[in-house]
């Protein structure tokens, strides 16, 4: 590079070449601020992909344990894991004990406490209708105390089975602090609450909902989730919500999706002081991993590249499906899918 008209090229010295690049940086992204998703789902008979989402499956009980395992020697650590069952009926209350609880149990029986096991508390894989909370008898509005007193329930099974952190995903109004009380009682004082406190009615949640089996269905005139989720035409909503979860006992606050709300992201974080969390949705993944294969982008840099976005926003962690592409080698520059 020619650098001799050095008044004018003051601004791009510090690119021209990598190590100096590396040196000048202010904002990373280490593996270490990973988090994993993972769907569990029951009578499975052996693990299926998800469309769009490179490299994630629903699991079975058995190999959910493999896929950890792995994920353990590529060096990814924390995981949100989502319960899925064979035939979604709030009425089988028992459903969680004997089945997300077990799978939470194994996982602390097979790797003790060598992982960060978050688990997201919701209902709309459970509820036949696949809102995230009970409806009333007419089915024309979700009802808020009730699926509250049910999220706190579900909260302290998981809990009990082992989770480190409980991660409620539903939006209804003073889960949070239901839960924070259910778990106090049950004498479960150390287990953290990651509130969705800033969660947005999203287009990007599509290939998710075929995971966890949890879009909107049958006979209700709610046809999506914008009565409960944020509004994207509402940042005060964000601060509003957030604010209050921090109140109520929340650790962790997220912002979701990511980068479409980045902003919300920045200025939540610089508002409130906590560990920001935010998810990289099912959709924005898949946008950049369908690129990839259309061989139109280098999907694993674009992940990083996103990646170091949210980063440079304000979050502290991210949840993401790529954690397990190789997170370290995609943000060492190498490529994720081996050639
Ligand atoms: C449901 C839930 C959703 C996600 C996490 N928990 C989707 C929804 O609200 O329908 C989205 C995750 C993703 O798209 O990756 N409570």
């Amino acid at each position: 590079m020619d650098l001799s008209s050095s008044a004018a090229m003051s601004l791009r010295r510090l690119r021209q070449n990598r190590f100096v690049r590396e040196l000048s940086r202010e904002f990373r992204v280490h593996p270490e601020q990973l988090i994993q998703p993972l769907f569990v789902v029951e009578g499975l008979s052996k693990p299926k992909p998800v469309p769009a989402l490179t490299g994630v499956h629903q699991e079975t009980r058995e190999s959910l344990l493999r896929q950890i395992e792995s994920d353990l020697e590529a060096g990814v650590s924390k995981f949100l894991l989502f319960g899925v069952p064979l035939k979604p009926d709030l009425h089988q209350v028992q459903w969680t004990g004997e089945f997300l609880a077990g799978a939470i149990h194994d996982i602390r029986k097979t790797f003790g406490r060598d992982l960060f096991l978050a688990v997201d508390v919701c209902l709309c894989s459970l509820t036949d209708h696949g809102h995230c909370g009970i409806l009333n008898e007419t089915h024309t509005s979700v009802e808020n105390a009730a699926s509250v007193a049910e999220l706190a329930r579900l909260a302290v099974v998981y809990a009990h089975a082992g989770a480190d952190c409980v991660a409620p995903s539903d939006m209804m109004d003073g889960r949070v602090a239901a839960i924070r009380a259910a778990l106090d009682q049950a004498g479960d004082c150390e287990t953290l609450i990651m509130s969705y406190s800033a969660k947005f009615h999203s287009k990007f949640y599509g290939p998710f909902r075929l995971a966890a089996n949890s879009a909107p269905r049958g006979h209700t005139p709610l046809r999506d989730r914008a009565t409960y989720q944020l509004d994207a035409g509402r940042w005060s909503d964000a601060l509003l919500s957030s604010e209050r979860d921090v109140r109520e006992g929340a650790d962790i606050l997220m912002v979701k999706p990511g980068l479409p709300y980045l902003d919300v992201l920045y200025r939540l974080s610089q508002a409130i002081p906590r560990p920001w969390a935010v998810y990289q949705v099912s959709g924005e993944y898949a946008a950049i991993e369908l690129l990839g294969r259309e061989g139109l982008i280098d999907a694993g840099a674009a992940h990083a590249e996103a990646w170091l976005a949210m980063v440079r926003a304000g979050a502290s962690m991210i949840i993401t499906y790529g954690a397990r592409l190789g997170a370290h080698r995609v943000l060492s520059h190498e490529p994720v899918h081996p050639a």
